[in-house]
């Protein structure tokens, strides 16, 4: 099956976009957010007494997946991995000083392989924020797992734990382009990740699967696409892969050869999006999939979908706090990065400081820009005939906002009138282009990967 697009939309995929999983994009934090800022925020947030959602980094893996854009590292051994929890356990009691026993409506750990911590750690740590914070009844507790390490007995812990939500690594089925990407694993490995998953009563699962890997062609997303609708997830998403060699060095590893060009990317993200569609998938922003009864699902009906650093979610809440070397955190005041490197977090941990290295205070004309940006992303449209977003001169009469949708309002793909803007036509490709039209700080921020 041949899915042929647009040589307009083709152009336009190639690109350099943000993904705006925040607005400012991380490029604009700065070290003007120190510890200090960052206490009197989550003080701030404490009085608000609000429930908050945690997200807890682990930057470890058994091996390193050569496409890999997140921030970790490989090791074998327990000893880095228990020495790290060590200090999350302090990082977990400065926050407590701040944050008193506030509410945790949501928990996710993120990575990384979360699943590379020991059962007795990955228990200790979850009864140490049981104990310093309030967990709703309606908590969401979810995990990023890799599933070529996930055992039958470590989805009873997980179960035990009170995890209810699991998202898995898939990315391709295809045993060539696991080769390429080294990480091979075979479908048996999946379904017996799911078989374990759903014995153990976790039945909530979502999976992560790619586009655009060297050697990836329409037949292998075919493949992979009917495989894994069938294994039947309740959410999926398809990222496009993202080659930032200049970030991240061990991509200079693959042959850009091998890599499929703009054209077969294209074909490859319009095709998986056809077969889940037909699978009886809902479709959830650029890049996600749920089967229609997930919340993801009603949320996107509802008009409630929201988008954050681990992508789309029906979290509502304002103040999301990262644990962890690396995490951002969100309050209402803005974003605080930890630090980034393992070493220089427990330096700071361990002097008793919260590790931040940067962050970004937001500014009345930020709040207003990343909720424009997140409604398109979310719904492909935005209504612009708020009173404050008017006052702040950002509506359709904005004479940048005009030029920047001209090409895309001229083919009748964007409408922009004065009070919005709608994607008519290719929202999943164009999304992030319009949301880009609203950025303040468009082409100032680093380089980026392409739309599609
Ligand atoms: C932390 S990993 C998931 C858990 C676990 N480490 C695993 O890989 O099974 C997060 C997801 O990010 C996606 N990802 C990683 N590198 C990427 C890249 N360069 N471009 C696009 N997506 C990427 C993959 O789909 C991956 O499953
Ligand atoms: S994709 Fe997952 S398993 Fe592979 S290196 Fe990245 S974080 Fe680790």
């Amino acid at each position: 099956m041949t899915i042929s697009a647009p040589k307009e939309l083709l152009e336009l995929s190639r690109m350099a976009v943000p993904r705006y999983t925040s607005y400012p994009t991380a490029p604009h934090f700065s070290s003007d957010v120190s510890s200090t800022t960052y206490s009197k925020w989550l003080r701030a947030t404490r009085d608000a007494g609000e429930p908050i959602s945690l997200y807890l980094h682990v930057p470890f893996c058994q091996e390193l997946c050569s496409y890999c854009g997140c921030s970790t590292k490989a090791t074998r051994r327990q000893e880095p991995v228990r020495a790290y929890a060590a200090v999350l356990h302090q990082e977990i009691e400065l926050l407590h000083r701040e944050l008193g026993r506030i509410s945790v409506k949501h928990i996710h750990w993120g990575g990384g392989t979360p699943n590379i911590l020991p059962k007795d750690v990955f228990s200790a740590l979850l009864d140490d924020l049981k104990s310093r914070f309030v967990f709703t009844d309606d908590m969401e507790h979810a995990i990023e797992l890799d599933p070529r390490f996930l055992t039958a007995d470590g989805a009873q812990h997980l179960a035990g734990c009170g995890v209810t939500r699991v998202s898995l690594g898939i990315q391709t089925l295809d045993p060539k382009v696991q080769r390429a990407i080294t990480r091979v694993q075979p479908l048996e490995r999946v379904e017996a990740a799911f078989k374990a998953l759903r014995a153990a009563g976790i039945r909530q699962i979502n999976a992560d699967l790619m586009y655009g890997l060297p050697f990836q062609s329409e037949t292998s997303i075919e493949d992979t696409m009917r495989e894994v609708a069938r294994l039947r997830p309740d959410r999926l998403a398809v990222f496009g892969y993202a080659h930032v060699p200049w970030m991240k060095k061990h991509q200079t590893l693959f042959c850009e050869a091998d890599l499929p060009d703009a054209a077969a990317r294209l074909a490859q993200a319009r095709l998986a999006r056809k077969l889940l569609v037909a699978a009886g998938y809902d479709e959830i922003g650029i890049d996600h999939f749920a089967v229609p009864e997930d919340e993801l699902s009603q949320a996107a009906k509802a008009g409630t979908l929201r988008r954050n650093f681990q992508g789309y979610t029906t979290d509502t809440a304002e103040t999301l706090v990262g644990i962890g070397a690396s995490s951002i955190s969100k309050t209402a005041s803005g974003y605080a990065q930890n630090a980034p490197d393992v070493r220089g977090w427990q330096r700071m941990v361990e002097a008793g400081e919260l590790p931040i290295a940067r962050g970004r205070l937001l500014e009345n004309d930020d709040v207003l820009r990343s909720s424009v940006i997140e409604d398109i992303l979310c719904s492909f449209r935005v209504n612009l005939a708020q009173s404050e977003l008017q006052e702040a001169g950002i509506d359709g009469t904005d004479p940048i906002l005009v030029e920047r949708l001209a090409p895309l309002a001229d083919k009748g793909w964007v409408e922009v009138t004065r009070d919005g803007v709608e994607i008519r036509q290719h929202p999943y490709e164009i999304a992030r282009i319009v949301a880009s039209a609203f950025d303040a700080y468009l082409g100032t921020g680093g380089r980026h990967s392409s739309a599609v």
